[in-house]
């Protein structure tokens, strides 16, 4: 039995089967569960959840640190249990409800919505859901692959259910470190001045008295499921180092760079992946989700510490790091992503933020979440918090997608996430544009010449040059804008026909 995970021994009486902690649920609940980027999310009291809800009215509000694993999202959402979901998803079937509007899906910064939630400006969480490796003696959850918001879901809920996963090392206790911000008007500055620093406990201290179901489980993250580099991506990844190498010799940056952050995604892995065959040393990271590349430049010893919010691994990167995690834990904390996505730290170190664009634009706009200008692909995660507080804020994309029947670079993107006040490079396989200092009919030469693929490059030029005669600060043709979208929907390519025609 578990009970050296559940030191406070009085809560010992709590354990119970999921389907027990699921009838704490009640319709038009706003439930907060542990999980990031697949990482640390529940493993039985969803399950259970989906089930009841497959049986009997039950709708909740789900809120979550970021996207969840093992299908918890699609089972959920097959089981009509979601009516609204914050902040982040990734899930197809979720997706699909999403587009049809048949779950309300509130897109967010991800280190806004536990400022929301203690200023009361979005209802409250009624129940935490929370994985864990240990409750410690007075009651304080320690927290297993990531933190997430799963802190202040605890600490603001009314009632917690914890699950403790027998499968994650005992030894993840320390990893963490959980701070949060003091309330208003009395905010104090938040002390990080270092990735590496902790500033908080080790636990997620709650009244031990609100933890009012405890349930066992004995089951491994989801692994991620990024793509290895390739072709295109390790283009992006040279072209970048290239750039930070000319930094560094002009003076601008040191050898380790400033601290880094790398997104989500098959391309951003890639880049960090990259940096393996780059000269710079001594780096480290301050980022919110650590996925195989991070791994591999800690080996490597490149890297020398990463803070972050969760672990994202592939399963044999998951399960050689979680069998030496007390070798690891010497170069990693996680923390609240409030704290790893807080625009105060984020400006104060200076991060080199490397983000994944959809589509950009000519002027350096990025589209970063919406398909076609109306089709959620997962949500803006936290692009945001770091590419607006960024010391050099990077936007990584391919040229094309679809095999060239979308061209990532366009007139006007069709869905603004990051203005281009928040873009300072754009990086595709073909090149990279320098946007800094440049106002916008500078910045469009940049982006055309060196970043748009061949197939798309004169008819982009050519929309360039019409715009700037007819004139403008940040020229357009806006019956023409988004031609190529509207192409894309209609034809199946952003190509022309005659274009397309002169590629057979
Ligand atoms: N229009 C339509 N579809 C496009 C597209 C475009 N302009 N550009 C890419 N796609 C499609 C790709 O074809 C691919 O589709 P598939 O899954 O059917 O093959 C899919 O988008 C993913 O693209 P991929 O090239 O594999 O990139 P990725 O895995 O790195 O993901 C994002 C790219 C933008 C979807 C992803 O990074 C994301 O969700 N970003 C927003 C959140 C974020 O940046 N968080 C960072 C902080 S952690």
């Amino acid at each position: 039995m578990p009970m050296d995970r559940i030191r406070l021994a009085r809560l010992r009486d709590r354990i119970m089967s999921p389907e027990d902690a699921a009838l704490f649920f009640k319709d038009g609940m706003t439930v907060g569960m542990s999980g990031f980027t697949r990482a640390g999310d529940c493993k039985a009291v969803p399950f259970a959840l989906a089930e009841r809800a497959s049986r009997e009215p039950l709708q909740i509000t789900l809120m979550t640190g970021a996207s969840l694993g093992n299908d918890i999202d699609k089972v959920l959402t097959d089981a009509n249990a979601i009516s609204r979901r914050i902040p982040f998803q990734s899930d197809p079937t979720l997706r699909r409800k999403i587009n049809a509007g048949e779950v309300m899906f509130i897109d967010q910064h991800l280190s806004e919505t536990v400022e929301l939630l203690r200023s009361k400006q979005i209802a409250p969480v009624d129940i935490a859901v929370v994985e864990a490796t240990a409750i410690t003696e007075n009651g304080g959850i320690v927290p297993t692959t990531s933190v997430g918001n799963s802190a202040s879901f605890a600490v603001l809920a009314k009632k917690i259910i914890v699950e403790i996963n027998l499968k994650m090392p005992q030894a993840l206790e320390g990893l963490h470190d959980i701070y949060i911000p003091t309330y208003r008007p009395h905010r104090l500055p938040i002390p990080l001045i270092s990735p590496e620093q902790r500033i908080g406990l080790p636990f997620i201290p709650v009244d031990p008295e609100k933890i009012v179901a405890i349930v066992i489980t004995e089951k491994a993250d989801s692994p991620s499921n990024v793509l290895p580099p390739d072709h295109e991506t390790n283009a992006i990844a040279g072209h970048l180092n290239e750039f930070l190498f000319h930094e560094v010799k002009a003076g601008r940056l040191s050898p380790s760079l400033q601290p880094l952050q790398a997104g989500i995604g098959t391309i951003a892995n890639a880049v960090l992946h990259g940096m393996l065959d780059s000269p710079f040393r001594d780096l480290k990271m301050y980022s919110e989700v650590l996925q195989d590349s991070t791994v591999e430049l800690l080996d490597d010893g490149r890297l020398t510490f990463a803070s972050a919010s969760s672990i994202t691994l592939s399963k044999g990167a998951y399960e050689r790091v979680l069998s030496q995690i007390d070798r690891y834990k010497q170069r990693l904390v996680l923390r609240p992503q409030e704290i790893s996505n807080h625009p105060e730290v984020i400006r104060r170190l200076g991060l080199i933020t490397i983000n994944t664009a959809l589509e950009c634009d000519i002027y350096g706009n990025v589209n970063s979440t919406h398909v076609g200008g109306t089709h959620m692909m997962n949500g803006i995660g936290g692009s945001g918090d770091f590419a607006r507080n960024a010391h050099l804020s990077v936007f990584v994309t391919k040229s094309i997608a679809k095999a060239g029947a979308i061209s990532s670079i366009v007139p006007m993107v069709s869905h603004v996430d990051h203005t281009e006040h928040d873009t300072d490079i754009i990086v595709t396989e073909h090149g990279l544009a320098d946007l800094r200092g440049l106002a916008p009919r500078e910045r469009a030469r940049q982006v055309i010449d060196n970043c748009t693929d061949p197939l798309y490059r004169d008819v982009l030029r050519d929309y360039f040059l019409r715009a700037s005669r007819r004139g403008g600060h940040t020229p357009h043709l806006l019956q023409e804008a988004f031609a190529w979208h509207l192409r894309y929907e209609q034809q199946g390519s952003m190509l022309a026909h005659e274009q397309e025609a002169a590629l057979v």
